[in-house]
This record gives C-alpha cells, structure tokens and sequence, in this order.
C-alpha cells in the first residue's frame, strides 16, 4: 500500500470478530494442580473458567480465524482492506505474525505488522491504525489482538496462573470523509514501575567458540506483584477515563458501556464506581475466559455485538492496562 492522501476526517467502526481455543481449564482443575479453591478464585478475581491453546491454537491461528469473522461481519473485498495491525506478545513468530495473518487471508495489498504493548497492545493498536485512517494514508484496516499466554504462566504459581487465558478478537475500521466515531484517546506509558509485570528473556549464556559469547534466545516466565498491579490499574483507569471525558465534552453519564481489559472483575467494579457508572454498564466475560492479553477488549465487544448488546451509535468507553507499565483509553461510537 503506497499511503495516498485521501480526503478523510473519522473512522467508522464495521465489524467484529473473536475465536478461542476449545480447550477448557476450571477452577476445580486448577487447583488440582496448586493450592487454590474455586471460591477463592471467583471471590478474588471473578473468574470460573479460562481457554488454553493447544496445537495448531498459536497466535497466528486465532488471530486469522478473529480477523476473518471480522471482514464477514462488513461486505468488503479482501483485497480492499489497506492496514493489518496485530497486538500480540506472544507471537507465533518473533519476527511478526501479522504478515502469515495477511497471507491466510489473501489480503495481498495491505501492510501487516505486529505491535506489543501488552494488555494495552489491543487498544494502542487500535489508536495507530486510527491514525493512517485519520490522517488519509489508508482507508480499511483490520486490528487483532490475540495472545497465548498459557506458554508463558509459570503453572506453579497460585498468584498468576489463575488469572490467564488465551484468545483474540478482531475489529474492521474504514476511513470516512463525513463523520467520525473515534471520539477521541488517550496513552501512557511508565517504564519505571515495568517490574511489576514483566515476561524477560533468559539471557542464557552459551559459547560460538572460545572467547565469543552468545546468549540463546528465550523467555522466562510471567512474573507479577498481584497487589501493586491493582493499585495501579484502580488508580490510573478512572483518571485516564475521567480525562478523556473532560477532553471530548463528554461526561459518564453518556456512555452506554463501559468496556475495560477484562483483568479482575475486582478492578472492573472499582473503576466503574469510581466513575459513577452503573455495573449493568460494565461489560464483562471475565468469567469464561480470564484475561486473555491484548485479546480481551475485542473479544469482549464482538460478543456484546453479537448478543445485541452493543447498538448502532452506542458510546463505549474502553480503557486498556497492564505491563509496561501501560495504560490507554479511548471513547468510541460503534457503527
Ligand atoms: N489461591 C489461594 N490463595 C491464594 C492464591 C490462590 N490462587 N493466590 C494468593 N493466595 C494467598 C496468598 O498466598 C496470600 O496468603 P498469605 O496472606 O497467607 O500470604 C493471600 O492469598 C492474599 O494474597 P494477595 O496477593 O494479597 O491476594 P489479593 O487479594 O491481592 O489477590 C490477585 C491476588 C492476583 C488476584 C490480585 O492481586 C490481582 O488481581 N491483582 C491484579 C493482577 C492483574 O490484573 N494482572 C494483570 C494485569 S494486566
């Protein structure tokens, strides 16, 4: 795609779409293997059950079988679609997994590439390729968030095994020249509290030859501090929302839904309080899959656009966070 200027203003939200894996891991199951209960679980995070992938689930899978269902929500030719962005950590291919998504699907005139910014990645991808749209480069793109971090859970730890699951959803935008329902964002980073949730590689040292080090690639494990992530992510959410809404003349009590990284269903009523929006507002799936990374977000809304929940013309507040430290907000009409 060459990156023409064309005469555009906004962005239009067209489709939707989601996959994940079959396999399911309970809570009973869970703690067959550490020392947890169900009850502590749901009472702690509200989650029940979450999806693990299994072969042939990598992250270019799920990522291609969301953004397919996406484009046959919207009537587009394939070959018209411009931009793919896809939000991953744990990409099937460290060199980027969005282009075998584009070629999957035959999308041969759009430009793929991959973004990580962890559980915000979803929504900062969104944000970029709001951008191209925005500023006349493209005209259709398809953003995916989807992530496996089931390989990265150290499955010994009661802290953070229980939280995680994989998936991903899938969104089709289109550029248009005379309205624009991306009301406005958002984003943040800070660096310097990165610890609290970070997946390092191992930095194993290994020789070429005598006197020539090399270290092999891979990663560690997840490694989180339960009790600071919270705190930030009930503290920085309302704010960056509260913001948000001051910058776009809007105020709560306009938005139709509340749609959050779906993390803890703790942090979901904490925010939403703090905001003064009402729980039946607040869209949850926690409960069946946990949280699935950069996936949440789109899964979450292509499964309330699929139930009727979320209309034509309905204002979403979305906001995602997590490692970097990271976190992003943005204000959406959908249609
Ligand atoms: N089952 C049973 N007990 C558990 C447990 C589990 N799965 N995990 C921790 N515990 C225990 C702890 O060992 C601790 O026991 P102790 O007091 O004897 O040491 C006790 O429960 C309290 O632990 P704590 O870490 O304070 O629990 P918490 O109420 O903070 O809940 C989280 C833990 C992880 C659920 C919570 O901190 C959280 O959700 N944080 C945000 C994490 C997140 O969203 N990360 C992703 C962001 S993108």
């Amino acid at each position: 795609m060459e990156g023409i200027k064309f005469n555009q203003i906004g962005v239009s939200f067209k489709g939707s779409g989601s996959y994940v894996p079959d396999q399911i891991l309970t809570n009973e199951k869970i703690s067959q293997k550490v020392d947890t209960s169900d009850e502590w679980i749901k009472s702690r995070t509200g989650i029940s059950e979450r999806r693990i992938s299994s072969l042939g689930d990598n992250v270019t899978e799920m990522g291609y079988a969301a953004a397919l269902s996406a484009i046959e929500m919207t009537n587009w030719d394939i070959k018209t679609i411009d931009l793919i962005v896809l939000a991953t950590s744990t990409p099937h291919d460290l060199f980027g997994s969005a282009p075998s998504i584009q070629a999957k699907l035959g999308a041969y005139n759009a430009v793929a590439f991959d973004l990580t910014a962890a559980c915000s990645g979803f929504l900062f991808a969104l944000i970029t390729a709001s951008q191209f749209l925005k500023g006349g480069s493209f005209k259709r793109a398809i953003v995916i968030g989807a992530d496996q971090l089931s390989s990265f859970v150290d499955w010994n730890d009661r802290r953070s095994c229980i939280l995680f699951g994989d998936g991903a959803g899938a969104l089709a935008i289109e550029a248009t020249n005379d309205f624009d329902n991306f009301l406005g964002f958002d984003m943040r980073t800070d660096g310097a509290r990165g610890s609290f949730l970070n997946l390092p590689s191992k930095d194993n040292k290994d020789s070429i030859i005598d006197n020539i080090d090399f270290l092999n690639g891979g990663f560690s494990q997840i490694q989180m501090n339960g009790q600071e992530v919270y705190k930030f992510a009930v503290r920085e959410v309302p704010i960056i929302l509260d913001n948000l809404f001051r910058k776009t003349n809007y105020s709560s009590d306009e938005v139709d839904w509340l749609l959050l990284h779906q993390a803890n269903q703790r942090i979901l009523d904490a925010v939403g309080d703090r905001l003064k929006i009402p729980r039946e507002k607040i869209l949850s799936n926690l409960a069946k899959y946990g949280n699935t990374s950069a996936a949440t977000i789109p899964l979450m809304m292509d499964e309330a656009i699929r139930n009727n929940r979320i209309q034509q013309n309905d204002i979403i507040a979305t906001s995602g966070f997590g490692a970097g430290l990271s976190w992003g907000a943005a204000l959406i009409k959908w249609g």
